[in-house]
This record gives C-alpha cells, structure tokens and sequence, in this order.
C-alpha cells in the first residue's frame, strides 16, 4: 500500500477524509498532524484522536501549531461547529498523543521512508512551512506533496481566498515556493465533490459509522448556507482520493503564486496556466470523475464500517 501522511485541521471533511485513507486498501497512514485551522489546536487535536479511536486506526496522532506564522488565527466553527465535528459526539480520547510535534514527526517520518510518503495537507499550512525551514530536505524524501486549498478562480472564505490559505497566507507561500511540485487540489475541484442526497443513501447501510458520524457531521455541514443547493462539498476527501487514484483527475500543470500583500486578496492562489514549463510549480486537478471518486469513498467506508 502506498504511505500517507495526513496534516490536518478536523474539521467535518478532514474527519471523512481520514476515515477514505484508513478505510482504502490503497493506502496506508503514517500518521496524524494536528494543526489549528477550522477550530483551535486544541479541539482539531482532540477530534484527531477521537477519530483515531472511532476508526480504530493505528498511526500516531501528533500535534503541530496552534497559531499561523505571522497573523492572528482564523477559524470556522460556523462550518464546522464549534467542536470540529457537527453534531457528532464522539468518545472522549482513549489514545494518546505521541510525544513529538507534528513537525518533527513530519520530518522523522520522511526521513526514514525517503521516496515513499505522499504528504497530503488538508488544513492551513503551518506546519509544512515550518518542517521546510527546520528540514529543507524533506522535499527531496517526499513522494509527492498534495494539498487541499486555494483555487484557480474564487475563494470560500472571501472573493479571492480560499480557507486554508487565506488561514496562513505566509505558509502557503513557503509551501508553493519549496523546491517540489504542490499538487493544489482547490476549490474549483472539491465543488465537484458534493454530498447530495444520493450519495448519502448509500451511506445509509454503514451502521454505526453512518449514525454516528457521517449523519451528524453532514446534516451539520449541509445546513451552511452555502451548500444547501447542491450538498456539502467534500474538499478534504479529494486530495486523500487524489493520492490513491490520480486517474481520477485531469490534471494541468500550472505556476501558483500565493499572494500575501493584498488588501483584499490575501490567501489568492494566482495561478497561470499559461507560464512556461520552467515556472511552473504546481499541478492542479481541474476535472474530478465524480462518480469514480463517490465509489472510492463509499467502498473505503464499507471497509471501515465491516471492522
Ligand atoms: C477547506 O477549509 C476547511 O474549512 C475545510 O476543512 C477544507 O480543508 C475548504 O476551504
Ligand atoms: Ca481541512
């Protein structure tokens, strides 16, 4: 099976995007990082491990950043609740953190799996940013860097950004600068990806899973105003999903500048599709086989819901 490491912020799709890796026989999780995002540090970490625990997976939870590099935190608890999760209670944590910080963890782990870990990021970039400034070298042992956030036209969180980075416009900047290419599964893509009715009626027959979870979560995440047309889109999933099938997706490869001086477009992901081969420092998935993507996700969640 092929490593992920997950960098995260759950967060209601960063929690359907765990249960996708864990329950995929594609993959295999390396590990958890926490980093503070659509809740504070404190609530993602917790939810981490709760998942952990309800999924009963294996790799280690470890907790990153708790505040962007430069700028005051920004959360989403409208979205997301003010817990992370919705309306899903979740036990309280049986595991326990491990003892390192996501950042450390992040470098050890690429170190020692040179070539063979996707980093995926699903939350605001901090912590890559600062395992690039401690370990440089970690773009040399990655597999591939995926992350979800920005976009190629609009932002969610204001005309021009999207959530993640507008979060922690520096670290994103670090994140597309690093000498790797970003795959940027932005907002363009992951609106292709929505919980309709449909889809969730087939997540009816998961049991515990479905009941306690997804239910809760996306009767929560549907009910923002801005999904309710369409159902929820499940941004995070996608780039878990892109790791284990990128056939899914068609892909163009691009020059992404963050951009982090703007009065009202900080957090844009300026992306010229256009720049010549030697600029470009991105892939962006624009087209997303949306039935193929609903049939991974419901597969991995009938493997989890079965154990
Ligand atoms: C992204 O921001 C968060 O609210 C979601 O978890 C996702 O990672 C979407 O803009
Ligand atoms: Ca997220």
């Amino acid at each position: 099976a092929k490593k992920i490491l997950i960098d995260c912020d759950p967060g209601i799709d960063d929690a359907l995007a765990l249960g996708l890796a864990h329950g995929s026989p594609a993959l295999e999780v390396v590990g958890v990082t926490t980093v503070g995002g659509n809740v504070e540090l404190e609530h993602t970490t917790d939810n981490a491990l709760r998942l952990r625990d309800f999924y009963g997976m294996d790799a280690p939870v470890a907790r990153g950043a708790g505040r962007p590099l430069v700028r005051e935190p920004r959360t989403a608890g409208e979205v997301h609740g003010n817990s992370g999760l919705g309306g899903a209670v979740l036990p309280a944590p049986k595991s326990e953190l491990s003892g390192q910080h996501a950042v450390d963890f992040i470098i050890d782990a690429l170190a020692a799996s040179p070539g063979e870990i996707s980093l995926t990021a699903v939350g605001p970039l901090t912590n890559i940013a600062l395992a690039l400034r401690k370990e440089p070298r970690i773009t040399e042992w990655v597999k591939e860097f995926v992350i979800m956030g920005g976009s190629f036209t609009r932002g969610n969180t204001n005309p021009a950004a999207e959530f993640n980075i507008v979060a922690d416009p520096e670290a994103a900047a670090v994140a597309f600068g690093a000498p790797w290419r970003t795959v940027m599964i932005g907002l363009d893509l992951t609106h292709q990806a929505r919980a309709s009715a449909e889809v969730r009626a087939g997540f009816a027959d998961l049991g515990r899973l479905d009941a306690e979870l997804l239910t809760p979560c996306l009767d929560f995440y549907g009910s923002h105003v801005s999904y309710q047309e369409k159902g929820p889109a499940i941004h995070d999933a996608c780039a878990v999903a892109y790791v284990i099938d990128p056939g899914l997706f068609e892909s163009v490869p691009a020059r992404v500048d963050v951009e982090t001086q703007g009065r009202f477009t900080s957090g844009m992901t300026v992306t010229d599709f256009a720049a010549p081969a030697d600029a470009h420092n991105a892939i962006v998935p624009t087209e997303l086989n949306t039935e193929g993507f609903w049939s991974l996700v419901t597969d991995a969640y009938r493997n989890v819901a079965a154990t």
